[in-house]
């Protein structure tokens, strides 16, 4: 496991824009799974403002690690987001966009959205295989959209679960455990004081640590790298 430190959030996703262009630079064809949250949408914004032309956006692939179940044009939806911010910015293929259909019913949804990454993907251990997973972590430790309450989503036999925020009740569809940790790559980006806490009881393995689904996202035979701002990681020393 690695970390990547920076300033401000603006350089945290700095720090990962660097790293992805590298990573789509060095390899043909790249799946990715994108997540929402307010680091990505800084991310894409420089993406779109930097990096418009820096690759061959052909090559790449987006897919999304959770998606809220609204529909397309909802302003809680990643895919809108992900447009907004990136795709209607840049040279990106259309069929090269694998979005969750949030306007269906999410138990349906979920067992197509993972019959399409299964027959997309490699399949590696049994599970398809993502080369890069974005994931983002919420104050209560939840990641993607496995939270606390639903912390059994890691161990899914399915690609793809139907999860429920705590708070609103919203569904939303999420990547499970397994196929996280199947991941080639996978990388945190977390920033903000409102982070600190969970980092410093994730890495030092104290208080509730246990309880955070973000605690177990460890890929078996992938690389796994952690980019904070220096708040989020205040209290690593
Ligand atoms: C989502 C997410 C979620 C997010 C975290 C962190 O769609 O809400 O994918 O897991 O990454 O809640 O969000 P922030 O970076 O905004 O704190």
């Amino acid at each position: 496991m690695e970390t990547n430190i920076s300033k401000t959030p603006q350089a945290v996703a700095e720090a990962f824009a660097d790293h992805f262009i590298a990573l789509a630079r060095a390899n043909n064809t790249l799946s990715v799974a994108l997540s929402g949250g307010s680091t990505p949408k800084i991310l894409f914004d420089l993406l779109a403002e930097h990096h418009a032309n820096s690759i061959d956006w052909s090559n790449v692939h987006f897919y999304w690690g959770d998606e809220r179940c609204v529909p397309p044009t909802d302003g809680d939806s990643n895919y809108k987001m992900t447009v907004d911010h990136l795709l209607s910015k840049i040279d990106f293929p259309e069929q090269n966009v694998h979005r969750v259909l949030g306007e269906n019913a999410p138990e349906k949804e979920a067992l197509n959205y993972a019959e399409q990454i299964t027959g997309d993907l490699p399949s590696v251990n049994g599970l398809p295989q993502f080369d890069l997973i974005i994931l983002g972590m919420g104050g209560d430790g939840h990641t993607a959209s496995i939270f606390p309450h639903e912390i059994e989503l890691l161990d899914s036999e399915n690609v793809c679960a139907v999860a429920t925020h705590p708070e609103s009740g919203q569904k939303r569809i999420t990547l499970t455990g397994k196929v996280i940790n199947n991941a080639k790559e996978v990388c945190f980006l977390v920033t903000g004081a409102g982070k600190t806490e969970k980092i410093d009881e994730i890495f030092h393995q104290s208080g509730d640590w246990k309880s955070y689904p973000a605690s177990y996202i460890q890929p078996a035979f992938g690389k796994l790298t952690w980019f904070m701002d220096e708040a989020a990681a205040e209290k690593l020393g």
